[in-house]
């Protein structure tokens, strides 16, 4: 039996989550126990090759149901919160924000509460060692103009998505529980991840499946907005360095100094899709759509703290964890059809008009 202390992921079975758990249990020897409700973007096989390792523990259930945390903090006494559990994906937060409210702001401030009261009945030292990582977004802070400098910690927070205005919102209650109680909180906030595991329906998974499928690409608007882009484990390492080396009251922004726009995206993954399933003229694929309602023009990351402070710097390239994102989603098609189930499937028409090369908002 292990006498580390475990610690308590939530929304573990996710994209983000699930990567941290498995870089977890290869880099730390303390165990962990996974809180996840078990949305549509929550998948267990995302985590099947650790089921029979004696320090991982699932328990399905909702960060909003307080008592159930409460006896989970009581019996595990766990000595980390990192925080992943959220409504993530911004074209569903366009459709209908509510789910986003009730997990990432009211789910947030339940998890706060519950943490706050466990901290009450233990003793100075547990107290004082005891950390609660919120894993947040650059999205909080807005859209820049094509020359603005990179969000730093300090840039005012502006979000423009019902998914981005929860997520800032639960930042806010995070900083709040510091301030007025002094809960040992960080925060990360960080650019958009891509790698195995990721819900196809976000940007790179779908465009994958979409290409080897013989659909359409459906590029928003121009084309030309920018995001900046980061290797999921190279986040999880962030994640773990933080929880570590981070003071206690900071938010660290992460990111892959990878600027891109998102048809040099879609080209670059052609490309490799040339490569390695040749067959298909990919590129021919792509369609220019109509655009998304108040879609943000640039995202960028200035990690100058996160790299000066805790030493940490993305290991991947953009270049290098697109070929290992694109071969693993060939390589597990079991993974795949176990996703693109009918809810999965009645997102997408929905969402985009399939009949035609127009987009259906
Ligand atoms: P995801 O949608 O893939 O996973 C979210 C997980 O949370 C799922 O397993 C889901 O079942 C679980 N969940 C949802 N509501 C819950 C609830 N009420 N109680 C318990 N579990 C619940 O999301 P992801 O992409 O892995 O993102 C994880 C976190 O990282 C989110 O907080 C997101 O805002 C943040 N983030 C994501 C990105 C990105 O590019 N994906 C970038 C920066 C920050
Ligand atoms: P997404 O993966 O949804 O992440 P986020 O909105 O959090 O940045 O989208 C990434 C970018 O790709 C964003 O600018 C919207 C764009 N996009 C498309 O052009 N087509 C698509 O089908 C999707 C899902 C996204």
């Amino acid at each position: 039996m292990s006498v580390l202390k475990p610690i308590l992921v939530t929304g573990g079975a996710g994209f983000i989550g699930s990567n941290f758990i498995l870089h977890w249990l290869k880099t730390e020897g303390a165990p962990i126990i996974n809180l996840d409700k078990l949305t549509y973007a929550g998948n267990p096989a995302n985590l099947a090759t650790i089921s029979r390792d004696m320090r991982y523990h699932f328990v399905q259930g909702d960060i909003l149901d307080k008592r159930r945390v409460s006896e989970l903090l009581r019996s595990y006494s766990p000595s980390a919160i990192i925080h992943f559990a959220a409504e993530s994906h911004v074209d569903r937060s366009i459709h209908d924000g509510r789910d986003f409210i009730c997990t990432n702001v009211e789910g947030t401030f339940s998890l706060l509460q519950a943490t706050k009261e466990y901290l009450a009945s233990i003793s100075h030292d547990s107290r004082s060692q005891f950390r609660f990582v919120h894993i947040s977004t650059d999205e909080v802070y807005g859209s820049l103009g094509p020359e603005e400098h990179a969000f730093t910690e300090t840039t005012a927070y502006a979000p423009n998505s019902p998914y981005s205005a929860s997520k800032a919102a639960s930042d806010h209650l995070v900083r709040a529980f510091w301030h007025t109680y002094g809960l040992p909180v960080l925060t990360t906030n960080c650019s958009n991840n891509y790698g195995p595991c990721q819900f196809p329906e976000k940007l790179i998974p779908l465009m994958i499946l979409n290409a080897i499928n013989g659909k359409s690409l459906p590029v928003y608007g121009d084309g030309q907005n920018v995001r900046d882009w980061l290797f999921v484990v190279d986040h999880c390492e962030a994640i773990r360095q933080v929880l570590s080396k981070g003071r206690v009251g900071e938010t660290y922004n992460v990111g892959g100094n990878s600027e891109k726009t998102n048809i040099q995206v879609v080209r670059e993954l052609c490309e490799i899709l040339s490569e390695l399933r040749p067959g298909r003229h990919y590129e021919s694929q792509i369609r220019f759509v109509k655009d998304r309602l108040g879609h943000d023009r640039r995202y960028a990351v200035d990690t100058t703290k996160i790299q000066s402070e805790i030493g940490w710097m993305p290991l991947e390239s953009f270049s290098s964890g697109l070929r290992k994102t694109v071969s693993w989603y060939l390589d597990n098609p079991g993974w795949v059809d176990s996703v693109t189930t009918g809810r999965y499937r009645d997102w997408i028409n929905l969402h985009y008009d399939t009949s035609a090369a127009g987009h259906a908002h």
